[in-house]
């Protein structure tokens, strides 16, 4: 049984990155393949044995909501049809009753800020935030190989992945105390700092198991980069008090809060799928270069 029962899904960002899209799509309900992102998210976290999904929603994302809301209508019409394998279909999206809470951002005012409004929801239980535009791909859930790893270690837990130092001032990045296998214990964590400043290159991505006390922290936390409630700034002032370890999970992470990570997820994934990766193997083949290139 996991310890870790309750996830928090920050989906209140605006998606800037994608516009014109998100201006009536969330960015969580864009499509890998045949399956929204936010879908991804909640079957890395079943698999992990999170039994509690608390997603912090925000205005206009109500297809999101909708999304794990039974379509009677759909599902009735399909029944009448026999379409079995459609319905089969939908079975990911039926969440057992009370398992799933959506709440509001105000304002998007920072990871943080998003986090914070799950805590009395949370208690004071250890729990999972999982960020769904962070899209990781591998034999096992990197959520589930977290929980096992926490189970030993206590404290906040951050997933990292080693990036190039020219990338380090896109993440918050890890300063290592000691590292022993995926561990490395932290003494601090810095936001998105100058390649010739990173202290190191081990960058923090979308998965956290965090002990209850961030809540009280963020409590009291004063706004920082881009004037947002930077959840980063929680961990790291609570490194003293709680102690912070960066896990480094097994699989590939894609960056689908951009437009490149996205493209390049939905081919990753079209490649994994015996019923696409022939015919898209081959168009590409076909289409290494545009024959015109527009401006
Ligand atoms: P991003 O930094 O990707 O911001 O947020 P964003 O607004 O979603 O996208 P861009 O940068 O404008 O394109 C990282 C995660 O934190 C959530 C987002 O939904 C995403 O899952 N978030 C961010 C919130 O829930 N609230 C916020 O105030 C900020």
């Amino acid at each position: 049984m996991t310890h870790i029962r309750k996830a928090v899904f920050p989906v209140a960002g605006m998606g800037t990155r994608f516009l014109p899209a998100t201006k009536s799509i969330p960015k969580e309900m864009l499509t890998l393949i045949d399956r929204p992102l936010i879908q991804y998210a909640v079957d890395e976290a079943r698999e992990a044995g999170i039994e509690e999904f608390i997603f912090v929603s925000a205005a206009g994302k109500g297809a999101l909501e909708d999304y794990f809301d039974t379509a009677a209508a759909l599902e009735t019409r399909l029944e009448a049809l026999g379409k079995t394998d459609a319905l089969a279909a939908l079975a990911p999206t039926r969440m057992p009753e009370g398992a799933l809470t959506i709440l509001r951002q105000a304002q998007p005012l920072g990871l943080g800020h998003a986090v914070r409004q799950a805590k009395n929801l949370i208690g004071d239980e250890a729990f999972a935030v999982i960020l769904p535009d962070d899209v990781i791909k591998g034999e096992r859930g990197a959520l589930a190989q977290m929980v096992d790893a926490h189970r030993d270690v206590g404290g906040h837990m951050v997933a990292t992945m080693d990036v190039s130092r020219a990338d380090t001032s896109k993440y918050g990045v890890l300063d290592v105390e000691n590292e022993t296998g995926r561990l490395a214990h932290a003494r601090g964590l810095v936001e998105k700092p100058r390649a010739d400043l990173a202290p190191s290159t081990k960058a923090v991505i979308g998965r956290y198991i965090l002990d209850s006390a961030i809540l009280d922290r963020l409590d009291t936390l004063r706004p920082g980069a881009g004037g947002e409630l930077q959840l980063t700034d929680a961990i790291n002032a609570d490194v003293a008090s709680v102690g912070v370890t960066g896990f480094r999970f097994e699989g590939q992470r894609f960056d689908c809060g951009s437009v490149q990570g996205y493209v390049q997820a939905t081919a990753a994934f079209a490649m994994d799928r015996a019923d696409l990766c022939d015919d898209y193997q081959a168009f590409m083949n076909d289409h290494r270069r545009p024959l015109r290139l527009v401006a």
